[in-house]
C-alpha cells in the first residue's frame, strides 16, 4: 500500500456579503440571536443568473494548483462532492472541462455536509491502491438557491463557497491520511433534506410524473442533538483505531455549522478551545465547501504546522457523519 497525502489547498467564496442586519430585513431576527445561536455574523452569497457551482469549485480548484504549480492535465481523477449541482446527471465534468483537466476522470459525490471527508476518504482509496496519483477533491455548495428566504429558521444559516484539496500519492512513510470512519442514519433523512416532489400529471396518455425540489426542510434542534451526541465517538473510535491519544490532537477541523456545535463536540472530547478551527463567523454553513474553506484559511495564517495532526470530521443530511484523522505532511 502507497500513502497519500495533502499537498495544496484552495478556496473561492462569492463576493456579495449579507450580514445579520440585512437578514433582518427580510425575516423576523435580529444580529443578536443569530449570534448567540450560531456564531455566524455574514455569508456569501452567489449572484447573476449565469453564475453556479462550478465556478466556485474551477477558481478553488485553479488556486490550489497554482499554489503548486501544478497543471490542469496532471490531475488523474476530480471528485466534487456537492449536493448543489448545475446538472442532475453530475457537474464534475464540467468542472475538468472549465479548469483544463482533460485527462481527469470525474465524478460527483452527494453527501451533503460529510461530502468533503468522504471526498477525502475515496481518494484516498485510489491513491493507496496504486489507481492514481494526483486526486482533486472539491467540496462546493451553494445552498443559498435552494433556501426559503421567508423561513428564518433556515435562512440564517447557510452561505455559498468551495474549496478544493490535491491529494497525492506519497511513500507509506509519508502518509498523511491516517484513518477514517464514516456513519450513515437513513431512518432520520427526513430531518435534513431537499426532498423531490413528485406531481402526477393528470392529462398524460400513461401514468407519468414531473416533480421539482423543494426548499431545504431541517428540524434544528433534532440535528443539533444529532451532531452533539454521535461526531465526539465518531472521532474517539477514529482515534482509538489509530492509537493516537486526544491530547495529540494539534487541530479539530469540524464542518462548520454552528459555533456551539463545535465548542460543544471539543468540550466532550476535552480538545481546548485554541485548538478549535472556526470561521463560520465570515461564511455561515456551507456544506460540503466548509472545511476545504477554513482549511485553507489556516493554511494561509501559518497555523498548521508540518507533523500537526488535524481531526477533520463532517455531520449533516442523510443523516451522515464522517472523520477523517490527517497529518499534515508539507
Ligand atoms: N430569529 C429569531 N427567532 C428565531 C429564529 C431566528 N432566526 N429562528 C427560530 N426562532 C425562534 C423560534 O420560532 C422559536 O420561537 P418560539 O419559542 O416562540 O416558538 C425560538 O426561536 C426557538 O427556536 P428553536 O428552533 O428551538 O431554536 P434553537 O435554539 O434550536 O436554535 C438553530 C435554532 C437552527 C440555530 C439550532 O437548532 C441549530 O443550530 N441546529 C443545528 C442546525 C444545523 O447546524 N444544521 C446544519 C447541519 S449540517
Amino acid at each position: 500500500m502507497r500513502g497519500a497525502r495533502i499537498l495544496s489547498v484552495g478556496s473561492a467564496v462569492p463576493n456579495l456579503s449579507i450580514n445579520n442586519h440585512k437578514i433582518s430585513e427580510i425575516v423576523e431576527t435580529s444580529d443578536e440571536w443569530i449570534v448567540t445561536r450560531t456564531g455566524i455574523k455574514e455569508r456569501r452569497i452567489l449572484t447573476g443568473v449565469n453564475k453556479s457551482v462550478v465556478d466556485l469549485a474551477a477558481l478553488a480548484s485553479i488556486r490550489a494548483l497554482k499554489k503548486i504549480s501544478m497543471k490542469p492535465k496532471d490531475i488523474d481523477l476530480i471528485i466534487l462532492a456537492t449536493s448543489s449541482p448545475n446538472d442532475l446527471f453530475g457537474s464534475a465534468s464540467q468542472l475538468q472541462h472549465q479548469i483544463g483537466a482533460n485527462k481527469a476522470a470525474a465524478f460527483d459525490l452527494t453527501a451533503a455536509c460529510s461530502g468533503f471527508v468522504l471526498g477525502v476518504v475515496t481518494a484516498s482509496q485510489f491513491i493507496q491502491n496504486g489507481s492514481y496519483n494526483n486526486i482533486l477533491v472539491v467540496g462546493a455548495d451553494v445552498l443559498s438557491k435552494w433556501t426559503n428566504w421567508s423561513d428564518r429558521s433556515t435562512c440564517i444559516l447557510f452561505g455559498d463557497g468551495a474549496g478544493a484539496a490535491i491529494i497525492q500519492s506519497c511513500s507509506k512513510r509519508q502518509n498523511g491520511i491516517l484513518g477514517f470512519q464514516l456513519n450513515t442514519d437513513g431512518q432520520k433523512s427526513d430531518q435534513l433534506s431537499i426532498a423531490y416532489r413528485n406531481n402526477v400529471l393528470a392529462d398524460a396518455k400513461w401514468p407519468t410524473s414531473k416533480g421539482e425540489f423543494e426548499y431545504i426542510h431541517m428540524n434544528g434542534k433534532e440535528v443539533y442533538k444529532f451532531a452533539v451526541s454521535k461526531v465526539p465517538s465518531s472521532i474517539l473510535d477514529c482515534l482509538d483505531s489509530l492509537k493516537i491519544s486526544v491530547q495529540d490532537v494539534n487541530w479539530m477541523l469540524l464542518h462548520q455549522a454552528n459555533e456551539r456545535i463545535l465548542n460543544a463536540v471539543a468540550e466532550k472530547l476535552g480538545i481546548t478551545s485554541d485548538k478549535i478551527i472556526a470561521n463560520l463567523r465570515k461564511y455561515g454553513n456551507t456544506s460540503a465547501a466548509s472545511i476545504p474553506l477554513a482549511l485553507d484559511e489556516a493554511l494561509q495564517q501559518s497555523k498548521i504546522n508540518k507533523n500537526d495532526i488535524i481531526v477533520m470530521a463532517g455531520f449533516g443530511a442523510g443523516l451522515t457523519w464522517a472523520t477523517v484523522v490527517i497529518q499534515w505532511k508539507c
